[in-house]
C-alpha cells in the first residue's frame, strides 16, 4: 500500500451495472482524478460492470464466494484482499457491491475501504434506499460515501449530495437522479479521501 504520494491505485468491488466504476474512469480520464483503477472485481459472473472494466483494459475477475448466495465468506473477503493487496491498491471503492465486507478486508484496508449508498445516511440504510425514500414519502433524499465499517451502511460519512424528491416521483425516477449525483460525488469523495491520506 502506498504512502499517499501521488497516483492513487483504486480497486473496484461491484455487483450491478458499473455506472460509478464508469464514472470514476471518465473522471481519471477527464484528468480531475489523478488514479489508476487496477482491478474490478465482482461476485457475479455476468455483472456488466465487468464488461465495462475489460473494455477499458481492465483487470476484470469473478470472486468466489463458495456458492453462497449473499454471504461473504471470510476465506472470500481475504483472498480478494491479497489479491487488491498485491495489486498495489490503496483505496477499495465498493460500487453497488451486494454483499457485506467485514473483518477480513476491513483489517487489511483500515479506513481505506468507501461504499457509495442511494440516500442521505443514516436515512434509509439498507436494499432500495430510493424505494424506501418514496414509499416514507421523504422531501429529500441523495447518496452518501462513507468509509466502510463493520455495520450495513454505517461508518463514518466523507459526503453527501442531496436530491429533491418530486411530488410525482416514481422509485425508477428517484434512482436515475440519484445516480447522476452519484457520479459526481463518489469521484470527489475518493481525492478528498485521498488528499487526508498525503497530508
Ligand atoms: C448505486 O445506486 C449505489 O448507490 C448502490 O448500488 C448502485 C450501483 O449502481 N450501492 P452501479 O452498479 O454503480 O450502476
Amino acid at each position: 500500500m502506498s504512502t499517499g504520494k501521488g497516483t492513487i491505485k483504486l480497486g473496484v468491488l461491484g455487483s450491478g451495472s458499473g455506472s460509478n466504476m464508469q464514472a470514476i474512469l471518465d473522471a481519471i480520464e477527464d484528468g480531475s482524478l489523478d488514479a489508476e483503477i487496477v482491478l474490478v472485481m465482482s461476485d457475479h459472473p455476468d455483472a456488466y460492470i465487468l464488461e465495462r472494466a475489460r473494455k477499458a483494459g481492465i483487470t476484470a475477475e469473478v470472486i468466489d464466494c463458495g456458492g453462497f448466495k449473499t454471504k461473504f465468506p471470510d476465506e472470500s473477503q481475504s483472498a480478494v484482499a491479497e489479491k487488491l493487496k498485491s495489486q498495489g491498491v490503496d483505496i477499495v471503492c465498493l460500487a453497488g457491491f451486494m454483499r457485506l465486507v467485514k473483518q477480513p478486508m476491513l483489517d487489511i484496508f483500515p479506513e481505506r475501504i468507501l461504499n457509495i449508498h442511494p440516500s442521505l445516511l443514516p436515512a434509509y440504510p439498507g436494499l432500495m434506499a430510493w424505494r424506501q425514500a418514496v414509499e416514507d414519502g421523504a422531501r429529500e433524499s441523495g447518496c452518501t460515501v462513507h468509509f466502510v465499517d463493520a455495520g450495513m451502511d454505517t461508518g463514518p460519512i466523507i459526503l453527501q449530495a442531496s436530491v429533491p424528491v418530486l411530488s410525482n416521483d416514481t422509485a425508477d425516477n428517484l434512482h436515475a437522479r440519484i445516480q447522476a449525483e452519484e457520479h459526481q460525488l463518489y469521484p470527489e469523495a475518493i481525492r478528498l479521501v485521498w488528499n487526508e491520506i498525503k497530508k
